[in-house]
């Protein structure tokens, strides 16, 4: 649509949260609420996004600012939060009187562009709201209609009577506004209610009385029109959303053990026949290629992992990329910066930050590796530690291939181990090993004879 404004309400500070953070950049799936209604609105590729913000101002265009790098957004402050209506008007400054205005709100994030998308193709130069029909509608504004059922106005719960109390259509608070109508209005408004507040929600009765149609959709998906007032409700649409994201990825062609327990805390993509096992949490952007199985308690951010790759169980992988063919885990922990060319092994309870390691190396069971570059078909034994940190400076250890580490060693970087080299267990290398060449540093064996028999004479 031409000229299409959009205004989005965020300035409500959430007392029921019991939180230092404004309501409106509480999460879900990791995402902060406006955050969600923003994305919306922008699919709607609006004119102007205006944002009304006031509780935590600058935190909430600070966070808003970091998730949408160049923006061009306007924010509108409000300075008292005095009704629905009020916040709209503080969004008039920066919109022209030519065009329509849809109004959302930044604590009710599951809001969907097809749902909005059906608000605007019936919009001409008319109102159109968003309404639902609710078993339970307390609480919610009523849509009253007259004896035509033409809606001709909205009666807050507070100002209801107990005859408009039983209607069951409730008034959603999304609407479209033509603007020229929408600025009249809002400067006739008045707070002459039980809640002295600026209501919206009357501007559909000033419509109706110049004639002009107020039309509406109807919402059937309760998740969608759902703010958030509480912790309860941020947790009841988190499950929600987190659904939707799990059936997503199994219509996919993903396999979830069980879709209830997986969560999605960012973007997931597939390619054919991966499986993934119970309780996998996955945040930011994680890439899965063909024939990956992932263990049940692994969580994955930030990563892309090859085709044919095993992840066992309870492994955490962070900004690291998996080429073809890795195993592992189970109880691996791979840090930002890593790098595993194909075929690679990693065991169990081994940690590996900002390190390449090449092709078919295997680092099997308790070992540290960090600012480490690891050649191929090299073997790092049990309880082999890169010693990079001397207190106050990091070091490089170069692996080259071929090289065979004994269990226990401590690299101590920088250092560099020569191509098939091979390195006695125990050792600890502080200056670099031959090529082709076994270097072992430790002590020498030694054993007294006759110690015991002199020790047990005496006592
Ligand atoms: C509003 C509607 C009601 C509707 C309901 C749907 C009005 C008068 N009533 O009631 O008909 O059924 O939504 O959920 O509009 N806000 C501001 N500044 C303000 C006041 C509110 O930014 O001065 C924001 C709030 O932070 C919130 C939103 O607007 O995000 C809605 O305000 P709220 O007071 O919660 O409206 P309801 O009483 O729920
Ligand atoms: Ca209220």
């Amino acid at each position: 649509m031409q000229d299409l404004n959009i205004v989005i309400l965020a300035a409500g500070m959430g007392k029921r949260m019991y939180s230092e953070i404004p309501k409106v950049l509480h999460q879900v799936g990791n995402k902060s609420m406006l955050q969600h209604v923003i994305q919306t609105a922008m699919e709607l590729a609006p004119k102007h996004l205006v944002i009304v913000y006031g509780h935590g101002g600058e935190l909430v265009k600070h966070t808003i600012n970091a998730a949408f790098p160049d923006n061009n957004f306007i924010w509108a402050h409000q300075e008292q939060q005095l009704g629905t209506g009020h916040a709209l008007k503080s969004a008039l400054p920066y919109i022209e009187e030519k065009g329509a205005t849809l109004l959302l709100y930044g604590d009710v994030p599951l809001i969907s562009k097809q749902t909005l998308s059906a608000m605007l193709d019936k919009y001409d130069n008319n109102i159109v709201m968003l309404t639902a029909q609710l078993e339970n509608p307390t609480g919610y504004g009523r849509v009253l209609r007259d004896i035509e059922s033409n809606i001709n106005g909205i009666v807050e719960e507070k100002d209801a009577t107990p005859g408009e109390r039983q209607i069951q259509e409730i008034n959603t608070g999304f609407y479209v506004f033509p603007n020229s109508g929408m600025f009249e209005w809002l400067h006739r408004l008045s707070n002459d209610n039980s809640q002295g507040e600026y209501y919206v929600t009357d501007l559909v009765a000033m419509a109706y009385q110049q004639d002009f149609e107020i039309d509406y959709v109807q919402s059937h998906k309760q998740h969608e029109i759902m703010g958030v007032n509480n912790k309860l409700q941020l947790e009841y649409l988190e499950r929600i959303y987190q659904a939707s994201l799990a059936d997503k990825l199994l219509e996919a062609g993903a396999t979830l053990m069980d879709k209830k327990r997986i969560d999605i805390r960012g973007s997931v993509s597939v390619g054919k026949d991966c499986v993934i096992d119970i309780n996998c949490i996955f945040e930011g952007s994680v890439i899965l290629a063909n024939n990956v199985r992932i263990g049940a308690n692994s969580i994955l951010k930030n990563v892309q992992i090859g085709d044919g790759v095993e992840i066992k169980p309870c492994s955490i992988i962070e900004d690291a990329q998996i080429g073809d063919a890795c195993q592992i885990g189970p109880f691996a922990r791979i840090r930002p910066g890593t790098r595993l060319s194909s075929s690679v092994h990693v065991g169990n309870f081994v940690e590996i930050k900002k390190s390449d390691v090449g092709i078919g190396s295997k680092v099997n069971h308790l070992t540290y590796i960090g600012d480490a570059t690891i050649g191929s078909k090299v073997n790092v034994g049990a309880g082999s530690v890169t010693c990079n940190y001397d207190g106050t400076n990091k070091f490089k250890t170069i692996i080259q291939d071929n090289v065979f580490v004994g269990s226990g060693t401590m690299m101590v970087a920088p250092v560099t181990l020569g191509e098939g080299s091979v390195i006695g267990a125990g050792s600890v290398i502080t200056k670099d090993a031959p090529a082709n060449e076994l270097t072992v540093a430790r002590a020498k064996q030694n054993t007294v004879v006759g110690w015991l028999q002199r020790t047990r004479r005496k006592s």
